[in-house]
């Protein structure tokens, strides 16, 4: 098949990866990609989404896989879909439950859905006098897409209401913050989960653990992600049953409803508290870097799941998990999370262990390549997965390939996976 992927992130390489490794060949395309990328496929430059359907009509691409939430959010799916042409991933209507928090708040309360007790609104009276019937912390959350900052979890109510007050009059997030969602801060255990969605049928992923904290133990900032591993043992069949129950089903029952049918990869945000699954956000794409880890755990071909999802066909397959575990090891640049970095040559050692050649891999993110050279450009650079019997093992090996890459100013946590050790 020919596919074109969109995206530039190492959640994007490795769908691309995996579809490579495949028995059929593909022939890959990126938009834009990075500089790994080119090792899979041909990476293009058409930033229109017209455009970039012309040239999809123009190559037949047969398959086009969506992979960050801002071509969704801005409907690349509806333009794709107009022209014929088949693609993975939500319409902008459906996009809406990672586009505005407001509409997915509001579309769980509507269809009964477990999530944290909220008031969404505009009026500063109506957020202060909720934020008062809440014990802190408190959390608040602006409306829109904010990168991954829109959410303050304030220690006090003076906390929440400057955080309140600074969302509203524009200050801290602009447009993103004119509506503003106040709830109660849930004590518990995190999850991501990931359902593959035709609208109808879905098929869920083995759960994963994030580690959104810059810093080991869970200190320093907030970072997109800085590890991940799957399948986590903190869910057992129950707890995945809850969630097909009380939170996917109801979701597609309920987008039906709403005349925006689901389809692409329902990724939802998981507090688990005393047992019994809370959502606490719905994104509209793959995690990243879980979407790094998820990948090699999947033995079915992974281009026909997409296939058969992008055309309302998941009912006609069964797909298969690996036996493994998976962990996944970001390596960041000097001043991620906070700003850009001097780019830096990545120097990757050969490797001779055969364990590592066979159990470990890399997936690129924000590198850039010169004269065959690899550089780190900033954000988060690189994954090193580690696969295993044991959490341990995989853990270990990701550690060890990790250990085999060296660019100026390289950061990693070295406790991914903690959770579960
Ligand atoms: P969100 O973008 O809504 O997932 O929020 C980002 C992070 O804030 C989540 O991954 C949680 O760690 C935290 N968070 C969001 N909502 C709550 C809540 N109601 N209670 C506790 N933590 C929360
Ligand atoms: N790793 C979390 C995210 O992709 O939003």
């Amino acid at each position: 098949m020919k596919i074109l992927i969109l995206g530039s992130g190492g959640r994007e390489y490795s769908i691309g990866r995996a579809i490579k490794n495949e028995n059929v060949e593909h022939e890959l395309f990126f938009q834009p990609g990075n500089g790994a990328t080119d090792n899979l496929g041909t990476n293009l430059d058409i930033n229109n989404y017209d455009e970039l359907a012309d040239f999809a009509k123009e190559n037949e691409i047969e398959l086009t896989i969506v992979g960050p939430e801002a071509p969704l959010v801005d409907g690349v799916v509806d333009i794709f879909k107009k022209e014929g042409l088949t693609i993975f991933g939500p319409s902008k209507e459906a996009a809406q439950l990672e586009g505005s928090k407001v509409y997915m708040k509001n579309f769980l309360a509507k269809y009964n859905i477990p999530t944290a007790r909220y008031i969404e609104s505009d009026s500063i009276e109506d957020l202060f006098k909720f934020t008062n019937t809440l014990s802190a912390p408190i959390v608040v959350k602006a409306d829109g897409l904010c990168g991954g900052k829109g959410v303050i979890i304030a220690q006090s109510h003076d906390e929440a209401k400057k955080a309140i007050s600074e969302m509203l009059s524009g200050k801290s997030f602009g447009d993103a913050g004119k509506k503003v969602i106040v709830e109660e801060f849930l004590d518990g255990y995190e999850l991501s989960m990931f359902a593959v969605c035709d609208g109808e049928d879905y098929i869920l992923l083995p759960a994963a653990q994030d580690h959104k904290r810059l810093l080991d133990g869970d200190e320093g900032p907030n970072t997109g992600g800085m590890g991940a591993y799957a399948p986590t043992p903190l869910v057992d069949e129950e707890l995945y049953q809850k969630v097909r129950d009380r939170i996917i089903r109801p979701t597609l029952d309920g987008m039906q409803k709403e005349g925006a049918p689901f389809e692409g990869v329902l990724f939802i945000g998981i507090m688990v508290v005393d047992g019994e699954p809370i959502t606490l956000e719905f994104n509209v794409r793959f995690g990243d870097p879980e979407c790094e880890i998820l990948m090699p755990l999947m033995t079915s071909p992974l281009s026909d799941m997409f296939y058969k999802a992008a055309t309302n066909r998941l009912g006609e397959i069964q797909v298969e998990f690996s036996k493994e575990y998976a962990v996944g090891v970001v390596m960041a640049s000097e001043n991620y999370p906070y700003g850009s970095s001097t780019p830096a040559e990545i120097i990757v050692d050969e490797v001779h262990h055969e364990a590592i050649a066979k159990y470990t891999h890399i997936s690129y993110a924000g590198v850039t390549k010169d004269d065959d050279k690899l550089y780190a450009t900033g954000g988060r650079v690189l994954v090193c997965i580690g696969l295993g019997e044991t959490i341990k093992e995989a853990r270990d090996r990701a550690y060890l390939r990790c250990g085999q890459v060296h660019f100026a100013g390289k950061k990693l946590r070295t406790d991914i996976a903690y959770q579960a050790l």
